[in-house]
C-alpha cells in the first residue's frame, strides 16, 4: 500500500511513520510536510535512505503539490496542523490556514482522485468537562473553546461534510493528549522534562488542578492503524490513554522519577480560557476495533524521560534555535 502522510515530520506523524514502516515494511510512505517550527527531519533520520520512504517539502494548502501526491497514493493519513494552544491564543491565522484551509485542499484532492482519508483530530473539539462530568464519546456535542480546538473542530466538520455530500471515504480519530519521543518541548511533558534536565523550574499554569488524559504516542499510532484496518467508512473513533491526572500530580510524578524536589515547581499566570478537564471514553474503539491502550502512564513516563536524557542534542538544538523567541515571550528568561 502507498500512504501519503501529511505532517510526518512532527511529533505524532514521525512516530506513526516509525511504527508503520516497522510493522509494514513492504508499504511505501510519502511524507508531505512544510517544516514549520514544529517539523524536524531529525525525527526521521533512520529512514532517510530507505527506498520505501520519501520526503516532500511542501504545503498542504498548495493544491498542485497536494493533487499530484494524492493521485499517486492509496490512502492519506492527515496529521499536518498547527497544534499548540498557547500559540493559538497569541494569534490564530496560521491555525485557520493550515487546519481548516489545508484540510479542505486535501479533501478536494481526495474527492477528485477518489482516495480514502484518515483525519487525525483531538478530544479538545468537545470543549471541557467539570470534575464530575462524564467522559467524551463520539456522541458528545462539539464545543471548542480556544482557537486551536475551534480550527480542529471546523476541519472535522468539513471532513464529515465531504463524506455526506460527496460520499468521500473518510474516517476520523479524536485522541487525548499524547506524550513520548520527539515531542516538541513547548508542550507540557517535554518542556518540564527538558527544563529539569537543565536544572530549570517547571511553570505550572494557575493552580495545576486542570486534568488531562495522557496517551503514549505508540498507543495512538496503533489506534490509527486499527482504524485504517478495521474502521468503518464515515465513522469517528475516540482514542484515550485511560490515564486522567491533574497537572500538579503529573508534575510530581515527573519530579519523583527524575529525583528532583517540589521546589522546582513555579506557579505562573493561568492560560486564558484554560479548559478544566479532558477525558475520553474509548469503548467504541475497544468494542468495534479491539483496540485499547497498552502503555501505562508510569511506564510511558519513565521511557520518555529516558529518551530525553539520551537524546539531549535533539532538544537542545530546538531550545537554542528560533523557538527561543516564543519561549522568552511565554516564560521570560527562566
Ligand atoms: P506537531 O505540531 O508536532 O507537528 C505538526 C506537523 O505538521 C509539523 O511537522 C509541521 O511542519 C507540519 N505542518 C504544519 N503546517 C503545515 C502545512 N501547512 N503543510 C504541511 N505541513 C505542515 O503536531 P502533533 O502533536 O504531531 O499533532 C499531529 C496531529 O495530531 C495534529 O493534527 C493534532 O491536531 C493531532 N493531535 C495531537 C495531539 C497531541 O497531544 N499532540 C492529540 C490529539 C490529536
Ligand atoms: P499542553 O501540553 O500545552 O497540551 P494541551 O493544552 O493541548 O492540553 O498542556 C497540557 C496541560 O498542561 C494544560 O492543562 C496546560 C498545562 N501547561 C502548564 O501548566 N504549563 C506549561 O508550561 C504548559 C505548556 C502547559
Amino acid at each position: 500500500m502507498k500512504l501519503l502522510i501529511t505532517g510526518g515530520a512532527g511529533f505524532i506523524g514521525s512516530n506513526f511513520i516509525h511504527y508503520w514502516l516497522k510493522k509494514y515494511p513492504d508499504d511505501q510512505i510519502t511524507n508531505l510536510d512544510s517544516l514549520t517550527y514544529a517539523g524536524n527531519l531529525e525525527n526521521l533520520k533512520e529512514h532517510e535512505n530507505d527506498s520505501n520512504y520519501k520526503f516532500i517539502k511542501g504545503d498542504i494548502c498548495d493544491p498542485e503539490v497536494v493533487n499530484d501526491l494524492v493521485r499517486d497514493c492509496d490512502l492519506i493519513v492527515h496529521f499536518a496542523a498547527e497544534t499548540h494552544v498557547d500559540r493559538s491564543v497569541m494569534g490564530s491565522r496560521d491555525f485557520i490556514r493550515t487546519n481548516v484551509e489545508g484540510t479542505m485542499v486535501l479533501l478536494e484532492a481526495a474527492k477528485n482522485n477518489n482516495k480514502k482519508i484518515h483525519h487525525v483530530s483531538t478530544d479538545e473539539v468537545f470543549g471541557d468537562l467539570n470534575f464530575e462530568g462524564k467522559s467524551f464519546t463520539e456522541k458528545t456535542a462539539y464545543n471548542p473553546r480556544n482557537p486551536y480546538s475551534a480550527s480542529k473542530a471546523a476541519a472535522d466538520h468539513l471532513v464529515r461534510a465531504y463524506y455526506h455530500t460527496h460520499g468521500l471515504p473518510i474516517t476520523i480519530s479524536n485522541c487525548s493528549n499524547n506524550y513520548g519521543p520527539y515531542h516538541f518541548p513547548e508542550k507540557m511533558i517535554p518542556l518540564f522534562i527538558t527544563n529539569l534536565l537543565e536544572n530549570k523550574k517547571v511553570p505550572i499554569y494557575g493552580e495545576g488542578k486542570n486534568i488531562r488524559d495522557w496517551i503514549h504516542v505508540d498507543d495512538h499510532a496503533r489506534g490509527i492503524d486499527f482504524i485504517i484496518q478495521k474502521g468503518q467508512v464515515g465513522q469517528t473513533y475516540c482514542l484515550g490513554g485511560d490515564s486522567e491526572i491533574t497537572n500538579i500530580d503529573l508534575t510530581k510524578k515527573i519530579l519523583k522519577i527524575m529525583g528532583k524536589d517540589e521546589d522546582m515547581i513555579e506557579y505562573v499566570k493561568d492560560r486564558p480560557g484554560h479548559d478544566l478537564r479532558y477525558a475520553i471514553d474509548f469503548s467504541k474503539a475497544k468494542k468495534e476495533l479491539g483496540w485499547n491502550p497498552k502503555i501505562s502512564l508510569d511506564e510511558g513516563l519513565k521511557q520518555t524521560i529516558e529518551w530525553y536524557e539520551n537524546n539531549q542534542e535533539w532538544w537542545k538544538n530546538i531550545k537554542s534555535g528560533e523557538y527561543q523567541d516564543y519561549y522568552k515571550k511565554q516564560y521570560g528568561n527562566n
